[in-house]
């Protein structure tokens, strides 16, 4: 697949990005500068914003500590000189959003820098007056922004939202960060459809009975309780995370060799997606959640969200998708599961095993990468009896790139692949947004369990939730 043609393109000569004290900057934004510097792809001045009356030497600590624990995390050490090379290039500018002189400062440290690239790692309640201190400032020519999801907390906020964007920059300067796009696991559901042609018969309601998708975490908010409070699992990650995954496996092919017609074809399968209502959708919240810190002690809003959707296409009218994500769940683990139609006779007795499915195409998509397909085969012996196996197609330990890395590099050399269009945002939230107000109460469910009793009633009818299990492939 063709991405834009990012070689013709010139690259950002500086990055700027705001929000820099906050979690998203300690938790993924650093250690991804760290990563673009060790490829040689961040010569430019490097500049953090926040209102936190910190220093360019706080700053590099704070980023110091942010690579350490990266590191540590996956069992590897940081590059020193890699690091050195970093924070030489980091500078801070401290301020009030609200006030010009922030900007005037920010426009100082730009130097000669012509190209920008603008990172609003804030909350979306602060985008118009950011990109509004930009503009007086004269930052926004040439420049380039990057937001981060959720873009806006319903329809007409998102449509504000693009229109504030649109307002200080062309389209194809805009680039609208979901992180799930830039994961390898999900870019292989584009790939492994259209690489093969096996699938496309079979890939639609003439075989398919039902998908599920899962994103499961066994960690709670983990300080994050005010931010969860103005957002909850569905706007959170069910209508990003979750519908983008949809998009790709629903989508029809795209009619030509590029990023422009995959857009356009995931745009259309949110705008044939029937609205939720509130009957689709269960909520739940796990117990201790109203403890949290930031957490209202009376708050309903959920974290754990299933769902059962439609897509009124062609393809795929009738086959109904499950969709669950919830915190505090046994497993931390990310899979899609795809089931086929049974056969239409049942010629042996154990064809059916109870709660058994016999055909389906698994994804996981984290923590590690797989695709494994299920089928029937006859046990030796005089009985015709069977087992159901796994046929693994694939099963590899993440890319290398963090997903973060790749699409601020993707960002800073104007390419758009990876990125999520105007159109498609709000058509995806046209499906949730009859439930963001009206919908049943949230149920509580332990911590450590797969969620709400409720959740289990929605999919009955369709065999039952699979539960991702960890286990490695057989050799
Ligand atoms: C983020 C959500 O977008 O995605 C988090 O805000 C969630 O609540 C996270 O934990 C999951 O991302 P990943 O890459 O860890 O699966």
């Amino acid at each position: 697949m063709q991405t834009a043609t990012p070689a013709a393109l010139p690259r950002s000569d500086a990055l700027v990005f705001f929000g820099a004290t906050g979690d998203l900057a300690y938790k993924q934004i650093f250690p991804a500068l760290q990563a673009l510097m060790l490829h040689d792809e961040l010569d430019i001045p490097i500049i953090g914003v926040s209102h936190s009356g910190w220093s360019t030497e706080k700053l590099r600590q704070r980023a110091r500590a942010s690579v350490d624990q990266a590191a540590k995390d996956q069992n590897g050490s940081v590059d020193e000189a890699v690091f050195a090379r970093l924070s030489a290039r980091l500078q801070y500018v401290d301020g009030d959003y609200n006030d010009a002189a922030t900007f005037q400062r920010l426009k100082k440290a730009l130097g000669a820098a012509q190209r920008p690239l603008h990172y609003l790692a804030i909350p979306p309640g602060l985008f118009a007056t950011v990109i509004k201190g930009l503009q007086q400032a004269d930052c926004t020519g040439n420049a380039r922004v990057v937001v981060e999801k959720p873009f806006g907390r319903d329809l007409a906020s998102a449509q504000e939202l693009n229109r504030i964007l649109r307002s200080a920059f062309p389209d194809d300067s805009i680039f609208r960060i979901d992180h799930y796009l830039g994961k390898e696991a999900i870019m292989n559901i584009l790939y492994f459809r259209f690489a093969n042609s096996f699938l496309e018969p079979i890939w639609n309601r003439n075989c398919v009975a039902s998908v599920q998708v899962t994103l499961a975490e066994n960690f709670g908010v983990a300080g994050r309780g005010s931010f969860y409070e103005t957002a909850g699992c569905l706007r959170d990650v069910v209508q990003n995370h979750l519908l983008q995954i949809v998009a790709l496996l629903a989508m029809e092919p795209p009619a030509y060799q590029g990023f422009g017609a995959v857009h356009s074809e995931k745009a259309k399968v949110f705008q044939a997606m029937r609205p939720l209502h509130a009957d689709d959708l269960v909520r739940g919240q796990y117990d201790g959640y109203r403890d949290e810190p930031g957490v209202a002690k009376n708050s309903d809003v959920e974290t754990y969200c299933a769902l059962r959707l439609f897509i009124d296409s062609w393809r795929w009218g009738g086959v109904p998708w499950y969709l669950r994500s919830g915190k505090c769940l046994p497993e931390t683990a990310a899979e899609i599961v795809v089931e086929l139609k049974p056969p239409p006779q049942k010629l042996f007795d154990d064809a059916a095993p109870a709660g058994g499915r016999a055909n389906y195409l698994r994804f996981r998509l984290s923590p590690n990468s797989a695709v494994a397909l299920a089928a029937r085969v006859k046990r030796a012996g005089k009985e015709f009896l069977g087992d159901q196996r796994e046929l693994y197609l694939m099963e590899q330990e993440p890319g290398e790139k963090s997903p973060y890395e790749r699409l601020l590099g993707d960002a800073m050399a104007g390419d758009g692949a990876l990125f999520t269009r105007e159109d498609a945002v709000e058509a995806a939230w046209m499906v949730v947004d009859p439930v963001l107000e009206i919908h049943h109460e949230s149920r509580l469910y332990k911590q450590g369990s797969w969620g709400p009793e409720q959740a289990r009633a929605l999919i009955a009818a369709d065999g039952g939730w699979h539960n991702p299990i960890l286990k490695q492939a057989p050799a």
